[in-house]
């Protein structure tokens, strides 16, 4: 807190907690856009308050991307934790294996002690393929944790960063420059007033699912994700997003 309060991130967190209606913000010194530093230390914010809202027999699903990968790695063993199964939110997106939502839910059962079940869908399906492995009894029994998860962790991106990180085709980064998207979180695309203009097919979460959660936690910073949270934040974030002082700067000057 003391730190905090000498950099003047307290009275920073209040006003962004109402400009985006949410419950709480964190923010942490820096801007992660120039140093991976910063987002160790929302990830150790994130470890943190996963560790503090912890319930016995709790699912947690998580989504993918190197800052949620950053709350991960910053988890450790907890009696709270060690009941708890971490499911990925959604199946494959297209990212590198370390980035997968499927591996970072393995990798925080690892931290904590706790266990997880993985989801192998692959993000490229036919139509025909989609259907019957949605019916699948594994896949559904996976979906049902899934859907029941008390806590659900996420990243946010840039559409436009996330979108070629995801070696997404011409015409699709086509589309979504004419729909106006500016970011993206677990697979939807958003625009500027927050509707979605995109949806990766991918199985798992969907937005509605939301508000069955319990608790919904949202880690980005960085000031090139300024705009994709001030958009999605209102939409999807409900209760804590965990950002850091460059783009919660760059929030509150537009
Ligand atoms: O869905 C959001 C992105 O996965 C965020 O990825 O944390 O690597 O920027 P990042």
């Amino acid at each position: 807190p003391l730190i905090k309060d000498l950099f003047g991130l307290t009275e920073l967190e209040k006003q962004l907690c109402s400009h985006l209606g949410l419950k709480r913000v964190v923010i942490v010194p820096g801007d992660a856009d120039r140093s991976d530093w910063v987002k160790q230390e929302m990830g150790r914010a994130g470890a943190r308050l996963l560790k503090q809202l912890a319930r016995p027999k709790q699912v947690i699903a998580v989504a993918g991307g190197t800052t949620v990968a950053a709350v991960a790695n910053m988890i450790t063993a907890s009696p709270g934790l060690k009941e708890t199964t971490f499911v990925p939110a959604r199946g494959g997106l297209g990212e590198a294996v370390e980035l997968e939502a499927n591996y970072i839910a393995s990798l925080m059962a690892q931290k904590s002690g706790g266990q997880y079940r993985l989801m192998h869908v692959p993000d490229q399906l036919s139509d025909d393929a989609y259907e019957t492995l949605v019916r699948e009894p594994h896949i559904q029994e996976v979906l049902e944790l899934v859907r029941s998860a008390r806590i659900v962790v996420h990243g946010i991106g840039d559409a436009r960063a996330m979108a070629t990180r995801r070696k997404s085709t011409p015409s699709l980064l086509q589309q979504l420059e004419r729909e106006g998207a500016v970011g993206e979180a677990f697979g939807y695309y958003f625009n500027r007033q927050g509707k979605i203009v995109y949806r990766g097919r991918s199985i798992g979460l969907h937005v509605s699912d939301l508000d069955r959660v319990e608790y919904t936690v949202a880690v980005a910073g960085g000031s090139s994700k300024a705009e994709a949270v001030a958009a999605i934040c209102p939409v999807v974030g409900r209760d804590t997003l965990i950002t850091d002082e460059a783009a919660a700067r760059a929030i509150l000057a537009h």
